[in-house]
C-alpha cells in the first residue's frame, strides 16, 4: 500500500499571466505533490492568470492593491485576511509585483518563497534579462528563495542555470529561463513542504542525504 503525503493548503500570489503558477497548480494535482492549492489571490482583477485559475475551479480573491492608496501596512493586512480565510499555511509568490512590508513577510517566514529570473544574487530586481545581456554574462538561470524582507535577498532552496546565447533577445532569454522556472518551481515547494529542507536564522539546510537536484543541464553537450 503506497501512503500519500500529507497536502498543505497552499496559496498562490499573482500579478499578471501566471504562468508558474499554471505550473505549481498543474503539478500539485499530482496526489504525491505536497501542495493543495486552495486559492489563487491577485492584486488586480484583470491579470490574466486569474481568469485561468477561476476557470480551473480554484478560488481567486482579488486584493486590489489600488484600494489602498499607497498605505502598504493595510494592504498587507487585507492580503494576510485573504490567505487566512481561503484556509492556505503556506505561500507561493509566482510573478506577484508588490513589495511586503517587513511584518507580512516575518509573520510567515519559512513559509513563503519566491522565484526570480536570475542565478541570485546577481541581478535582483527588475529588467533582470535586459540587465543580463548588457552585462554580456553568458550563463544566467532562475532562483527559488525563502522570502525575507529584502527583496530577492532570501536564503535560496534551488536554482538552475540557463545559458545565454548569441543574439538573444530580452523575450528570447526571458522564454528560455521561463522553461526553466516552470521545471524547477513544483520540485523546490514539494522539497519545503515535504521537509527535506526548510529555513533556520539565514540559510536553507537539507535533511541528511537530500538536496536539489537541478533538472537543468549546466553544460552544453557540444561544449564537453
Ligand atoms: C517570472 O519570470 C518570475 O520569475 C518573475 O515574474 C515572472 C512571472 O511570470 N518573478 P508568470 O506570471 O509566472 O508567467
Amino acid at each position: 500500500m503506497t501512503t500519500r503525503p500529507h497536502k498543505t493548503p497552499t496559496a498562490i500570489l499573482i500579478s499578471g499571466r501566471g504562468s508558474n503558477m499554471q505550473a505549481v497548480v498543474a503539478a500539485a494535482d499530482d496526489p504525491a505533490h505536497p501542495a493543495q492549492v486552495v486559492s489563487v489571490i491577485s492584486n488586480t482583477p484583470d491579470a490574466a492568470g486569474v481568469a485561468w485559475a477561476h476557470e480551473r475551479g480554484l478560488e481567486t480573491p482579488v486584493v486590489d492593491h489600488r484600494e489602498f492608496r499607497g498605505d502598504r501596512a493595510r494592504f498587507d493586512r487585507a492580503l494576510d485576511t485573504a490567505i487566512r480565510e481561503s484556509g492556505a499555511e503556506f505561500v507561493v509568490l509566482a510573478g506577484f509585483m508588490r513589495l511586503l512590508t517587513p511584518e507580512f513577510v516575518t509573520s510567515w517566514s519559512g513559509r513563503m518563497v519566491n522565484i526570480h529570473p536570475s542565478l541570485l544574487p546577481a541581478f535582483k530586481g527588475l529588467d533582470t534579462h535586459a540587465r543580463c545581456l548588457a552585462a554580456g554574462i553568458r550563463i544566467s538561470g532562475c532562483t527559488v528563495h525563502f522570502v525575507v524582507p529584502e527583496m530577492d535577498a532570501g536564503p535560496i532552496i534551488a536554482q538552475a542555470a540557463v545559458p545565454v546565447l548569441q543574439g538573444d533577445t530580452e523575450s528570447a532569454l526571458a522564454d528560455r529561463i521561463l522553461a526553466a522556472e516552470h521545471q524547477i518551481y513544483p520540485p523546490a515547494i514539494a522539497a519545503v513542504l515535504s521537509s527535506d529542507c526548510a529555513l533556520d536564522g539565514k540559510e536553507v539546510v537539507w535533511k541528511k542525504g537530500r538536496s536539489f537536484q537541478t533538472p537543468v543541464p549546466m553544460f552544453s553537450p557540444h561544449i564537453l
